[in-house]
């Protein structure tokens, strides 16, 4: 590991040492397991392989200054996790499990954890899945939670330097009525050629629209939406994205800095009257976005001055990840540390 280059990590996957695993059989939960194995043997009528019975959690862990290993908002992510699993029929897996698990998977790979300063983070995936047998479409009797943790650096390669994004009107990530409030993998499996097609484009990622009316905008990728409008945070509500933890932190952080927030329909005309713009995640942190190409009406909507981050953005930014490393005090309660 003393080679890792720590300040230029990718986002991927990178081996670390162990996993946790934890089976839910006969209707309840067992004990946690660490393995050392990157594979799972899954019964071929799994329903997670299937009928797409999966969900999964983006959460980080952050060294300190003082050496102290932090969690952003666990609770949080155990909460969605929960919604995910009960949103597709699958047994919930209760906060003390997803705790335990996560906070056995960081000690047992603490030498994977990015040190600090770095800029880059040890990136937790909590994965839930039916691995109970089943042809007809019904929810399966057996399900498997398992945490891995990987080094990571920046989602976006450019970090924060503004990237590039294209509307797509040809495909919807999520129906209104469908799954897109949950983090299940069939969204990410919709949202694919589209992505694909945005990379072929030269742009960092697609602005998905309201599947209904193709008028507002829903998300950015794997991360929400919100713009800066004279001394408001704007950020889309709609049915169909998913409920970011790093958006309800970035609206705290404003409101305490005096910046009002408003979450409402945003039509895709009223982002020539944004002065900011950025995708906001777990992955993403803040993603400050300088120009959205609508490839069907031809509007392009340009938001950086000089290419750079606009400055309510950075402010944001730098607040969250102070917070988040341990640099600034967290009066919000939102850390946890790993002892
Ligand atoms: N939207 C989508 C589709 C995502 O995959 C994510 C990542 O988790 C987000 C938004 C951001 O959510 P969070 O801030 O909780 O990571
Ligand atoms: C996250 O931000 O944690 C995510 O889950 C995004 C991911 C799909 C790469």
């Amino acid at each position: 590991m003393d080679t890792i280059d720590w300040g230029h990590l990718p986002f991927g996957y990178q081996k670390t040492d162990y996993n946790v695993r934890c089976y839910y059989r006969n209707g309840k939960w067992g004990e946690l397991e660490v393995s050392s194995s990157e594979f799972v043997n899954v019964h071929i009528a799994a329903t997670g392989l299937h009928y797409g019975q999966e969900a999964f959690e983006g959460m980080k862990a952050f060294c300190g200054k003082d050496g102290k290993i932090r969690v952003f908002r666990w609770k949080e992510n155990a909460r969605r996790f929960r919604s995910s699993a009960a949103g597709i029929r699958m047994a919930e897996v209760p906060d003390t499990i997803f705790k335990n698990a996560i906070w056995k998977a960081i000690k047992l790979n603490r030498k994977h954890l990015p040190p600090y300063g770095s800029g880059a983070s040890l990136y937790i995936r909590p994965l839930l899945f039916g691995v109970g047998a089943e042809v007809g479409v019904k929810p399966a009797k057996e399900y498997l939670f398992l945490v891995f943790v990987t080094p990571v650096g920046p989602y976006f390669k450019e970090g924060i330097k503004p990237v590039e994004m294209m509307i797509c009107r040809e495909c919807d990530r999520a129906a209104p009525l469908g799954t897109g409030h949950i983090k299940v993998g069939g969204n990410y499996a919709a949202s694919l050629s589209a992505i694909e097609q945005a990379h072929s484009n030269g742009y960092a990622n697609v602005v998905f629209l309201d599947a209904k009316e193709k008028k507002y905008i829903d998300e950015c990728g794997p991360a929400n939406f919100f713009a800066i409008k004279g001394s408001t945070y704007v950020t889309p509500d709609s049915p169909s994205i998913l409920p970011s933890i790093t958006n309800k932190s970035l609206i705290q952080l404003a409101e305490d800095m005096g910046i009002k927030s408003e979450r409402r329909p945003i039509s895709v005309e009223e982002l020539s009257s944004f002065e900011e713009v950025g995708a906001c995640g777990t992955a993403a942190v803040i993603s400050p976005i300088a120009k959205i190409v609508d490839s069907e009406t031809g509007n392009v909507y340009l938001f950086c001055k000089d290419g750079k981050p606009g400055p309510i953005s950075m402010k944001l930014y730098h607040k969250l990840i102070a917070i988040q490393t341990g640099d600034e005090p967290d009066p919000y309660g939102w850390v946890d540390i790993v002892d």
